[in-house]
């Protein structure tokens, strides 16, 4: 295993050699073809729910040398639902967006050239509901940063079984109330960086989870990323097409348990 040329093959990866034999003027972005959008269009006949407020509605955590000290893996939750306004917030804190700024859309994470190539889906095995009863109902949504809203996307039945199925039987996932489910859609980066894009991506991910662990620790719930799931359940469980949009990454998210 030690001198395995695949091995070695694939640690090219995590290197930056691909940058200097890209060439950058061929990009779509150097042959003036548009930037994507910044987010994925809604479908016809498909409507944006608009998120609660959460200034205001949530007691947060603001000591941030506690917050990062005591976050862990989290793989139990108890019984209980997160409400629609700790959801916004934990939105905001992996998507949202900072500030607009002609075509540039800045967000609370950083991304390589701000490209963002990830989408945010949610499990949402329980539903989630605002302090004056609204309600996001269990089933799939997707996020929506620029009217930080979530659009709908259906319940298959069963979503707690399938959900753990997508995470290559990891049962925990699919026992927590939401989990959050990233997916690239990799032209986003490759519009400006080509073949140099796709490393760029995975590190974003990893930005956008780590400030999950935080915002969930500032508001007493817990996490746990996971990488291992099946490409293909996965996929298949939010309509993605596994070439232009696929899932790269996810995270179940419940309630700490009492002390
Ligand atoms: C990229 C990545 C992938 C991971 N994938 C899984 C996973 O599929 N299943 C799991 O139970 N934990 C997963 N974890 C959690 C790690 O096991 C955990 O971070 C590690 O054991 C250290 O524990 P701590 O997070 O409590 O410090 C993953 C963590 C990272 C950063």
């Amino acid at each position: 295993m030690k001198n395995d040329e695949s091995i070695r093959k694939l640690r090219d990866f995590l290197k930056e050699n691909i940058r200097k034999g890209t060439d950058f003027s061929q990009s779509d972005q150097s042959l003036g073809y548009p930037m994507p959008p910044v987010e994925k269009p809604l479908e016809e006949g498909q409507k944006a729910q608009p998120l609660p407020e959460w200034r205001g509605a949530i007691t947060l955590d603001n000591d941030v040398a506690g917050l990062i000290g005591r976050r862990q893996s989290a793989r139990r939750y108890p019984d209980k639902p997160i409400t629609a306004e700790e959801l916004s917030f934990l939105l905001w804190a992996t998507q949202g967006v900072r500030r607009i700024k002609g075509e540039r859309v800045m967000r609370n994470v950083p991304s390589a050239g701000n490209r963002h190539a990830l989408e945010t889906y949610l499990a949402l095995t329980k539903p989630a509901i605002t302090r004056d009863g609204q309600a996001f109902s269990a089933g799939l949504w997707r996020y929506l940063p620029l009217e930080h809203a979530l659009v709908y996307q259906g319940s298959p039945g069963n979503l707690q079984d399938k959900v753990a199925q997508a995470a290559m039987g990891q049962t925990f996932v699919g026992q927590a109330p939401v989990v959050f489910i990233w997916s690239a859609i990799p032209y986003r980066m490759e519009w400006r960086y080509l073949h140099a894009s796709h490393k760029e991506i995975a590190l974003d991910a990893g930005h956008v989870c780590q400030n999950l662990y935080l915002a969930a620790e500032a508001i007493r719930c817990v996490t746990c990323a996971v990488a291992a799931y099946d490409q293909k359940e996965a996929d298949g469980l939010l309509g993605l097409d596994g070439e232009d949009e696929f899932v790269i990454y996810m995270a179940p998210v419940g309630r700490a348990r009492e002390a």
